[in-house]
């Protein structure tokens, strides 16, 4: 199962799409303390999360007692200041993401952790700071997922071309 981890996120819409992405795509959510809101937070609440989608989720206390639970996976640090562009890698299904809060990204302590390797941007157009933290974590989860084969998903209903699939009324 892929994993992701968000350091210390402070606004609820963006954490509640993230929960819906991770339930959608049998993803393990970790969120940081401290968060920028409560898990009751009303805003939170608005993204219309069914009861399933809360199970995947778990918050710890800080960052270090979070990272000891991944074992001996791979972790990947996803930055705005990372040189490697994050199709490049081939990711595995137990692959770990940490993203950087909305307003501060990853601290410079944190990412110093990891080698070059290990750290992964997306590309932007070049007067571009950064993308909304939901959409990252999208973009992130969906090319590991895609790597590793959708695994888990409803199969794929496969069709040879779309050529003639367009029947106006
Ligand atoms: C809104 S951004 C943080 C912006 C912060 N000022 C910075 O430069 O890191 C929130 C998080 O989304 C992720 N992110 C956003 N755009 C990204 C990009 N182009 N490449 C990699 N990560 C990105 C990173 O994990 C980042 O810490």
């Amino acid at each position: 199962m892929l994993q992701v981890i968000l350091h210390q996120p402070e606004i609820p819409p963006n954490t509640g799409n993230i929960i819906r992405l991770c339930a959608n795509t049998g993803t393990q959510l970790h969120l940081i303390k401290p968060l920028g809101f409560n898990l009751s937070d009303r805003q939170l609440r608005r993204a219309g999360l069914d009861y399933h989608e809360w199970t995947r989720l778990t918050v710890h206390e800080d960052l270090v007692s979070c990272l000891k639970l991944m074992n001996n996976r791979r972790i990947f640090a996803v930055s705005t200041r990372a040189t490697h562009h994050y199709d490049k890698t081939d990711y595995r299904d137990d692959d770990v993401f940490l993203f950087g809060s909305e307003t501060r990204g990853l601290p410079a302590e944190v990412l110093a952790n990891f080698s070059q390797d290990c750290r992964v941007r997306i590309p932007m157009m070049p007067a571009s700071r950064s993308l909304n933290l939901s959409n990252a974590v999208a973009v992130i989860v969906y090319e590991a997922w895609r790597q590793t084969g959708f695994s888990g998903s409803i199969q794929e209903h496969v069709s040879a071309d779309c050529g003639s699939g367009y029947h106006p009324v």
